[in-house]
């Protein structure tokens, strides 16, 4: 029988995600029919290329996913919020990598290596969400270690990179970077201070209780994708001088005996992860080896001496890759295969 093809549109598609979504299908040879590519108006006349065939940018419009029947979203949460709700009217299934539907009980939050079975859950509202990018690098490695020792807590810092926050931000560190070099004069525009030879303790927005957002997405996000409320989370987020790799110190709490050797051979067996852990060689995962590939790197294990049951580990991932696109892209592989 023939490969059944899908109708693919890209939200977002100039931007620093949108792009890495479009190589993404391309890499992993999505069964693509036809493709549209969505922007502002800002970038209609723009071409860009897929498979060799150089495509029109269009302007996202909410007539644009009539006939289409997935839509990949990342042109942030106001354009999520205005323009998911059209696609899903008009049957086109939405993978959205914005927070705005993370949380929606009639939305599924889906890691295909820790929740596929969520995706199931699409038919509520037409829309799946894909988490954030320092949530979706953490389950990873965590959920094998949930299943078998039962994580009662994890305390996590992140030192996240600058593509995160999109291209204005790669510009910005790469413009004042080159200032500072050259003792010239530069200006703060996307971050609230100077993030070349800096690091920032604020991702998005504070809040009441004193945390940011993105520290409480990945309290929020975390229990979700594990359907488990009871396991408690506490972050701090941190903004560092790096272009492209989440890197995240982790220290976790479980109920069963749990041992740094253990979690090296688990680790070693799990699907997405790759253990990169030889100390003694001053061997361990780094963002600039993280960049460009799809596994969530896992290093310095170790026991938590402090407490019975605890361990510490430093986990690096892409986070325009794993982190957002080739997530997004493993959700439309499940999803066309098992549902559309
Ligand atoms: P454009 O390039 O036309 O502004 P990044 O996260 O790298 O900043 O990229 C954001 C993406 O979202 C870009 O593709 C951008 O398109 C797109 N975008 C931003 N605002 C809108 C909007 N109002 N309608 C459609 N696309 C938008």
């Amino acid at each position: 029988m023939a490969e059944k093809k899908y109708n693919v549109a890209v939200a977002g598609a100039t931007g620093a995600v949108g792009n890495q979504m479009i190589s993404c299908l391309e890499e992993r040879k999505f069964p693509i029919k036809s493709i549209k590519l969505l922007a502002s108006s800002r970038s209609v006349g723009h071409k860009i290329d897929y498979r060799g065939d150089s495509i029109d940018v269009e302007e996202l419009k909410e007539s644009s996913f009539k006939g289409m029947d997935i839509a990949l979203f990342s042109a942030g949460g106001g354009v999520s919020e205005k323009f998911a709700p059209f696609a899903a009217k008009d049957g086109c299934v939405v993978i959205d990598n914005s927070s705005t539907w993370r949380m929606d009980p009639d939305v599924p939050l889906v890691v295909p290596e820790v929740n596929p079975h969520a995706v199931a859950q699409y038919t509520k509202k037409g829309i799946i969400a894909n988490p954030n990018c320092s949530t979706i690098q953490m389950v990873v490695p965590l959920y094998p270690l949930h299943k078998k020792y039962g994580i009662k807590r994890i305390v996590v810092s992140t030192y996240q990179a600058v593509s995160g926050t999109g291209k204005k931000a790669i510009d910005e560190l790469d413009s004042q970077t080159r200032a500072i070099l050259n003792f010239k004069n530069y200006e703060n525009k996307v971050y609230p201070h100077t993030i070349a030879f800096n690091c920032l303790p604020q991702i998005d927005l504070f809040l009441e209780n004193g945390y940011t957002k993105e520290e409480m997405k990945m309290v929020y996000e975390t229990r979700k994708i594990f359907e488990d409320d009871t396991i408690r989370v506490t972050a701090t987020s941190v903004r560092v001088p790096v272009f492209y790799g989440h890197s995240e110190s982790i220290n976790i709490e479980t109920k069963e005996n749990i041992s740094a050797k253990e979690v090296k051979s688990l680790l070693e067996k799990t699907p997405g992860v790759k253990v990169v852990d030889d100390p003694k060689n001053n061997v361990y995962p780094l963002a600039i080896d993280a960049a460009g590939q799809d596994l969530t790197l896992v290093g310095r294990i170790r026991d938590d001496e402090s407490i019975t049951n605890g361990i510490n580990m430093w986990v690096v991932a892409d986070n325009i890759r794993k982190g957002a696109a080739t997530n997004a892209v493993q959700i439309a592989e499940i999803l066309a295969k098992e549902y559309l």
